[in-house]
């Protein structure tokens, strides 16, 4: 039996999906070391990890046999995906599982912080009663000012529009405008006009130092400001400077640029202590739900790669999905450097062969190639073994379809 690793405990709903398609399904508590995680790895058709887990190049390469890694999170930074691509192996995610988490923790956030919330709990846990209505606003009626309307700034315009907020939104790509949002042509035209600002931009490296003082001062006087986006993607000094000063009236801060490793470490940060804000330790997307969500998503797609070769939503290869026809009996799957004249190669084994090919379909992402081709008979094998030894072959994988 073929064997799934999964390691840092996600969600136990990714346990059924994987086993339905005949994997024998191993579970280790924590992440593991490059060495460690190079030995777990012996004999594993299928690797589950979250965020701690780093799966290097040496990793990759010191197991030919591993076909596809789940990250059972939303990033993929912790995976080698070029290394992953040149050894065929696929790399899925769950890039919207934990989108209402997010949203929801952003609402509450936002009231809190117009109501000034973790103020008058202070206060009332030290014995002292402090009943006034200076400062407290509802938000209903105020604007909020989206940067990113991704998925999650999406959902977060409908549920702020729904509280009867206004939403006004910058993103750097074209975007439908939900609800009455109302698309803006700049960040600072967002800023100028907002009552609260939230960043939901993607991790990408360009966006960060994002926003800093130069931003700060475009925001109104008295207003709120929201990150659970990426840490670095924001100066938090320049934030520091502009709540002592009060010219941001609140804050809440999801994620820092330089987060400690493991709970209980200690967390240094410039933000500590400062009035109104509230500092959560990147807990945006975790909830109960978001993490039964992401081992369903995740383990469908390895599920689905395993049972069908199907690339949809693959982070790293090609993204290929492909009925088969009535007279289907095998599929070929076949990851390939992408270089002119491969597809003809192939295609020409299967000719000299008399293989009637049922349907086929290729894609390429990079220096990489993903060719699917059902077939209604089986080739022999030395035209396997042939297929294999190309040098462009990465990968050959045969699928035989069950009869029903
Ligand atoms: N706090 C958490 O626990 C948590 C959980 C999930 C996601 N996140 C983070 O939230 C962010 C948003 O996630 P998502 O799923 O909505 O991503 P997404 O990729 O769907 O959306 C990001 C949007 O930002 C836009 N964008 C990128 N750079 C921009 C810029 N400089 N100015 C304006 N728009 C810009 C993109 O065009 C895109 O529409 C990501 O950084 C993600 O890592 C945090």
């Amino acid at each position: 039996m073929s064997k799934a690793l999964l390691l840092e405990n996600p969600h136990v709903e990714a346990d059924p999906l994987l086993e339905a398609v005949g994997l024998d399904v191993h579970r280790h508590p924590g992440a593991l070391e490059e060495d460690d995680l190079i030995d777990a790895l012996r004999g594993v058709r299928v690797l589950g990890i979250r965020s701690a887990t780093t799966v290097t190049s040496r990793v990759i390469a010191a197991n030919p046999q591993l076909e596809a890694i789940g990250a059972f999170c939303i990033g993929t930074n912790q995976v080698d995906l070029r290394a992953a691509s040149r050894h065929g192996v696929a790399v899925f995610n769950a890039p919207f599982s934990n989108t209402r988490s997010v949203v929801e923790l952003a609402i509450g956030e936002i009231i809190a912080l117009m109501r000034r919330l973790t103020e008058r709990d202070r206060a009332l846990h030290f014995g002292v009663w402090e009943k006034s209505a200076s400062g407290a606003h509802e938000v209903r009626g105020l604007t909020l000012g989206i940067i990113g309307y991704g998925n999650i700034g999406t959902q977060l315009s409908v549920v702020a529009e729904a509280l009867g907020m206004r939403v006004l939104f910058f993103d750097t790509a074209e975007r439908l405008a939900l609800g009455n949002a109302k698309r803006c042509r700049s960040m600072s035209e967002v800023l100028r006009n907002s009552d609260i600002v939230s960043l939901h931009v993607d991790g990408k490296a360009r966006n960060a130092g994002l926003f800093g003082a130069r931003e700060f001062a475009q925001m109104r006087r008295g207003s709120i400001f929201l990150n659970l986006s990426r840490g670095f993607v924001v100066d938090t000094a320049a934030l520091r400077a502009n709540i002592i000063d009060g010219h941001i009236a609140g804050a809440a801060v999801d994620v820092f640029p330089d987060e400690p490793r493991r709970n209980g470490d200690a967390f240094e940060s410039e933000l500590r202590g400062l009035p109104n804000v509230i500092l959560t330790p990147h807990i945006g997307g975790s909830t109960q739900e978001a993490q039964e969500s992401i081992a369903q998503f995740v383990g469908n797609k390895l599920a689905t790669y395993v049972r069908t070769a199907s690339t949809d939503m693959s982070v790293n290869l090609p993204r290929l999905t492909l009925d088969p026809s009535e007279n289907t009996r095998f599929r070929l799957a076949y990851v390939h450097r992408n270089t002119p004249g491969v597809l003809a190669l192939v295609n020409q084994a299967f000719a000299e062969h008399g293989a009637n090919i049922e349907g086929q379909i290729l894609g390429t992402a990079g220096e990489t190639g993903y060719m699917i081709t059902d077939l209604s008979s089986q080739l022999p094998d030395e035209v396997l073994e042939a297929l294999r030894g190309m040098d462009d072959t990465i990968r050959l994988r045969v699928l035989e379809r069950q009869r029903r």
